[in-house]
């Protein structure tokens, strides 16, 4: 069985382009999110990831992202971002549609057990999977990135064996933006693991990488596109300004942090391909 994740991310293979995942935060992130994705028709992953987790858990931010998309028209989907196995089973019990399971700090072996476990699972309930294969570094974090990089004879070993639905690989990129100048993406080896591996590819950490580098990923075969730190800091700016004029209202400040997302959000929409793809 197949949902709205896996359709999406077919499509944009078909078409060439990438969807969004962005990370949902609270209430007014949400709705930049919807807003601006609605604003350029593009379809919307809305992550419920390692930010948010700890601060509301699994549960809550799920609530409020339903709440939230309750009343916007935008095609979305709930996704779990770096998920543990215990919060893969709670987000699948809690109807997200799409989740990914981080098994990548475990041995190859484990992590192929581990993953091939809940894709079974999920996938009796119509959930799609998003696994990681190769190691993600935080931005200025000193790396030895050959050992980092996602390897591609188990990359195809990986996906063969665990039947994922989306396959997140490392390829020069990090969380966060990085203060120094960001190692450049490794677009052959993208190019070489989406030749081997059928399930579509994801990039994590898609803030503060150039423009052109991100065109040229998605050419090599990335068709979801995670990004959080940017628009996450388009909302701050947004409050700053707002505090700086000397207004100290909360809500003034959150409503120019969304407007300021929304923007940042389109931008990214449009530059990753998926404006315009929502109904298709
Ligand atoms: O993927 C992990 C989280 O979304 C954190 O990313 O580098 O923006 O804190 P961050
Ligand atoms: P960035 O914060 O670098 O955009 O990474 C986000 C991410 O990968 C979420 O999973
Ligand atoms: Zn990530
Ligand atoms: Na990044």
């Amino acid at each position: 069985m197949t949902g709205l994740a896996q359709d999406l991310l077919h499509r944009a293979r078909t078409g060439g382009y990438a969807v969004g995942a962005f990370n949902m935060h609270n209430d007014e992130t949400t709705q930049a999110l919807l807003a601006a994705a609605e604003s350029c028709a593009a379809p919307v992953f809305l992550q419920v990831g390692r930010a948010v987790i700890p601060h509301m858990g699994v549960r809550k931010a799920y609530e409020m992202t339903r709440r939230v998309v309750a009343e916007s028209d935008a095609v979305h989907v709930i996704h779990l971002d770096h998920g543990s196995y215990q919060e893969v089973l709670e987000a699948i019990r809690l109807g997200f549609t799409s989740v990914m399971y981080d098994g990548a700090h475990l041995p190859f072996e484990e992590n192929i057990a581990t993953t091939r476990r809940l894709v079974s699972i999920a996938h009796d309930f119509g959930v799609a999977v998003e696994a990681e294969l190769g190691r993600i570094p935080d931005a200025d974090q000193p790396v030895e990135w050959s050992s980092y990089y996602t390897d591609i004879g188990e990359a195809q070993r990986f996906a063969a064996e665990t039947g994922v639905d989306f396959l997140a690989i490392s390829a020069g990129v990090v969380h966060g933006v990085p203060l120094s100048a960001p190692q450049p993406l490794a677009i052959d080896l993208i190019t070489k693991i989406a030749e081997v591996v059928e399930a579509p590819l994801v990039l994590h950490g898609a803030s503060g990488v150039p423009d052109s580098e991100i065109t040229a990923a998605i050419a090599a075969g990335v068709h979801k596109l995670n990004a959080d730190t940017d628009l996450r800091l388009a909302f701050r700016r947004g409050i700053e300004q707002v505090w700086a004029g000397g207004d100290g209202q909360l809500e003034t400040a959150m409503a120019h942090g969304r407007e300021l997302m929304v923007e940042a959000a389109i931008q990214k929409m449009t530059l990753y391909g998926c404006a315009g793809h929502a109904a298709e």
